[in-house]
């Protein structure tokens, strides 16, 4: 086990970005992330406020989490919104819309791998955790946007793990989890949903032991209705 790991989460003051956060604080890992609102409750967790789709926010992000946490081996692509309005049919997304998602989902986690790969590439053991959805994968009719958004993020991971062989890509869909983003979705889902807590515990062993699952670089894993993580399928990565 790598330890610590320095971790940047994007999204980190709710949901499951909180959750895992809280968690690898927690087990001693030096970790800082990113809302729009962070939450002022952890002084000691290195917090940055602004909108991810800004690219200057995205700029001050790069030198700011190198300064607070003096290098970066890990980085979680978490944050996602839902377009407005919700879960629009494509005859009425707008154009506005479409492009501050994709901002959100799409551009930003590209370009911050972009900004902190030469920081990634001097690391022992570097990780970048991208958090995905099955709606990347299953064309549910009012998704477009969305699934749009982590369709893409998807084959970008993958590429990226061809491109960058010395840096492990992990994609991962937490399933149903019991958050803001679930409930703005589908307010009247009766399943049983997830804790985020729960989620964030299943993806620990992805960061705490990146090596772990050798011989692969790109992984599709789901968190399973038990909290552990699932081999959902695998590719053999390129190099
Ligand atoms: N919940 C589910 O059932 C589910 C299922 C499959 C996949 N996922 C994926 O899991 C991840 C986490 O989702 P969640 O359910 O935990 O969502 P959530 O509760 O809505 O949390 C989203 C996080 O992203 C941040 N965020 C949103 N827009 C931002 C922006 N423009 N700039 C900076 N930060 C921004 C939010 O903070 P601020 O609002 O303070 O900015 C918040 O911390 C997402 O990638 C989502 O697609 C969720």
């Amino acid at each position: 086990m790598d330890f610590p790991r320095h971790c940047f989460v994007t999204g980190g003051s709710r949901g499951l970005g909180a959750s895992l956060v809280r968690i690898l604080a927690g087990r001693g890992h030096r970790t800082a992330y990113c809302a729009r609102w962070p939450q002022d409750d952890r002084s000691d967790i290195p917090a940055f406020a602004g909108d991810l789709a800004d690219p200057a926010f995205r700029a001050r992000l790069i030198t700011g989490v190198i300064d607070r946490l003096s290098t970066l081996d890990t980085l979680v692509l978490n944050a996602a919104v839902l377009d407005d309005p919700l879960l629009a049919p494509v005859s009425r997304l707008t154009s506005k819309s479409l492009t501050e998602l994709l901002a959100v989902n799409l551009v930003a986690p590209l370009d911050l791998v972009r900004q902190f790969l030469p920081v990634l590439r001097r690391q022992e053991n570097p990780l970048v955790l991208a958090i995905s959805s099955d709606a990347a994968r299953i064309p549910y009719p009012g998704w477009t946007a969305y699934a749009a958004s982590k369709a893409g993020l998807e084959i970008a991971m993958e590429i990226l793990a061809q491109e960058e062989p010395s840096i492990r890509v992990h994609v991962v869909d937490p399933g149903d989890m019991d958050t803001a983003l679930h409930r703005q979705a589908l307010p009247h889902d009766t399943n049983r949903l997830r804790r985020p807590d729960e989620a964030a515990a299943a993806l620990l062993p992805l960061i705490e032991d990146p090596v772990r699952f050798s011989g692969q670089t790109r992984l599709y894993l789901a968190v399973n209705s038990v909290g552990r993580l699932a081999l959902v399928s695998s590719k053999e990565g390129a190099s």
